[in-house]
């Protein structure tokens, strides 16, 4: 008997929406069909807008979340159409909606992070029961509410007798240390491809740097590179996460100040070089000894950035997900199929290593078809 869930991730990078039919009745979860849409110029707009404060936002974020639901509803179809299966067969949706705001343990020390989602309105437009709001529960529970992906990661390509490393680069970038004797260690390195994007759009109106042909061109700016990595994030010990509300165009432009005379590609490149450095300064503190680094995520494609990681990791193989059976951008999205089936099957996540939580928890709600 098959046991259908989909995944839908729409990530720090607003570029748009992946979506995984997937099978988890087997020891390892199987791909039906993916399908990907792209946000349309208005919504991600709206979405980047929401990330600052600003007026009227109940009623942005209400109709940026109503949104980004037709977006994954039209996705759910694509998927079920690809698939050839009824949506009367699939359990549940994953929905993780876009996060506006991510600041667990600040303000009241609870703190709180947002992500904009209307599962009764998914709910409503495709007839499957949806689970949403993964990361309140935790934050709730003393944790960062992320990286929640580590707990897949774990069953899919952690290896008995073996330290592997998986490094998610998305908008933000975040590293699971899958440990030989069976622990994990899990926490955002800092910004992915975020500043990347924002610089490149900025310069060239494309929405990303494509292969990293155009950081490629340029020369890193020491100087700049080292200012940057003064931020003190990234020396804070994990359980951390962060966001845009860290990283955002204004964290760059505060940096450039002093560099406004700067060639365009030089910043570009120094922001790659900043990516590269962080992640794998982040896989040699904490497990120098690592042979292996699965990638995934958008940055994937960014042969210039990957290049400079296996450079800075000499030692360490570093590939693609897709050499280890799950394509870069499925691994998210079959991450929130998996994190809807444990909510459906109220399983808890041992949430400690990862976020900091006091304890076990079952993630997400639940809105019933
Ligand atoms: N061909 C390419 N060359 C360079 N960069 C690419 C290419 N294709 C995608 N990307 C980068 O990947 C990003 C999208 O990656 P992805 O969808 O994994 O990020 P995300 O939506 O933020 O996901 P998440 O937050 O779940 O990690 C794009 O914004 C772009 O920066
Ligand atoms: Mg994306």
């Amino acid at each position: 008997m098959p046991d259908f869930y989909i995944g839908l991730m729409s990530g720090t990078s607003v570029d748009g929406v992946d979506g995984v039919l997937a099978d988890f009745s087997l020891a390892a979860p199987r791909v039906i069909a993916h399908a990907s849409a792209p946000m349309t110029a208005e919504l991600r707009t709206a979405l980047l807008q929401l990330n600052i404060p600003g007026p009227d936002e109940l009623h942005r974020a209400a109709l940026a979340g109503n949104a980004l639901m037709r977006i994954y509803a039209a996705v759910v179809m694509d998927l079920l159409a690809r698939s050839g299966v009824p949506g009367s067969a699939v359990r549940a949706i994953g929905a993780h909606g876009q996060t506006v705001r991510h600041r667990p343990g600040e303000f009241d020390t609870t703190g709180y992070t947002l992500q904009l989602c209307q599962p009764a309105l998914l709910a409503e437009l495709t007839g499957i029961d949806v689970a949403a709001d993964f990361r309140s529960r935790d934050v709730a529970a003393g944790g960062q509410g992320a990286p929640l992906a580590p707990f897949f990661h774990q069953g899919l390509f952690g290896r008995p007798g073996e330290n592997v490393g998986v490094l998610n680069i998305g908008g933000i970038s975040n590293l699971t240390l899958l440990r030989a004797d069976g622990s994990m260690l899990g926490f955002d390195c800092g910004p992915g491809n975020c500043l990347m994007d924002a610089w490149c759009s900025r310069h060239t109106g494309k929405p990303y740097d494509a292969q990293g042909a155009w950081a490629a061109t340029g020369t890193v700016l020491a100087s700049l590179l080292e200012a940057m990595l003064s931020e003190p994030y990234f020396a804070k010990p994990p359980p951390k996460s962060t966001g845009r509300d860290l990283f955002s165009p204004s964290w760059l432009e505060q940096h450039l100040q002093a560099f406004a005379a700067a060639a365009a590609d030089d910043v570009q490149a120094t922001l790659a070089e900043l990516t590269a450095r962080a992640c794998s300064a982040d896989v040699l503190r904490h497990e120098p000894g690592l042979r292996r680094l699965i990638v995934c995520g958008g940055g994937v494609f960014n042969a210039h950035l990957m290049s400079r990681m296996r450079n800075l990791l000499s030692g360490v193989q570093v590939s693609s997900s897709a050499d280890w059976g799950l394509p870069p951008l499925q691994v998210e999205a079959t991450a929130f199929a998996w994190l809807a089936r444990k909510a459906v099957l109220r399983e808890k996540l041992e949430l400690q290593s990862i976020t900091g939580a006091r304890g076990a928890r079952v993630l997400g709600c639940i809105y019933p078809a």
